[in-house]
């Protein structure tokens, strides 16, 4: 089986989201979550996360988003899980989201689209790394 590293971005948890959320994780047959912690984070911490955004348009009033208040931030292990964790979440933009997914839900903003996901396994464990540097 996999894991991935999921954020509940400021959005969710300031519009009281996060349960919402996490059910509809919690639903999937066979999924555990493994790790929560609610944290606000550094700016540090989010040029590590998105490092691969650096120097892109999005990427300064994405770090002053993603930084201003917390986060849920959560290990999840399934079956599937890196792919199965982005489907529900849906495509990055939520107007292009379909209705059922979160972003197609409860999102109209790119930047604000409540919730990110490890795209591939490489990105999981990188990702796992810097949220919780103690598992292994
Ligand atoms: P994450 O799970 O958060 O990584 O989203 P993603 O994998 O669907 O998108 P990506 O990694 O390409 O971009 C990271 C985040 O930057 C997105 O979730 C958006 O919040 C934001 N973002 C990406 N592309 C754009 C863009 O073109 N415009 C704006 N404003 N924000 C963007
Ligand atoms: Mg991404």
């Amino acid at each position: 089986s996999q894991r991935t590293l999921v954020l509940l971005k400021p959005d969710a948890v300031r519009r009281g989201l996060t349960g919402e959320i996490i059910s509809r994780i919690e639903r999937k047959a066979g999924w555990q979550i493994t790790a929560l912690e609610l944290r606000t984070l550094e700016r540090a911490t989010l040029e590590q996360h998105y490092g691969e955004h650096v120097g892109k348009p999005f990427y300064e009033p994405l770090v002053e988003f993603m930084s201003s208040g917390p986060v849920v931030a959560l290990i999840v292990e399934g079956e599937r899980v890196i792919e199965g964790v982005r489907a529900l979440a849906g495509p990055t933009d939520p107007i292009a989201a379909a209705p059922g997914s979160i972003r197609g839900d409860y999102g109209v903003i790119v930047r604000e689209n409540l919730i990110h996901a490890s795209d591939s396994e490489e990105s999981a464990e990188r990702e796992v790394k810097i949220f919780f540097p103690g598992r292994v």
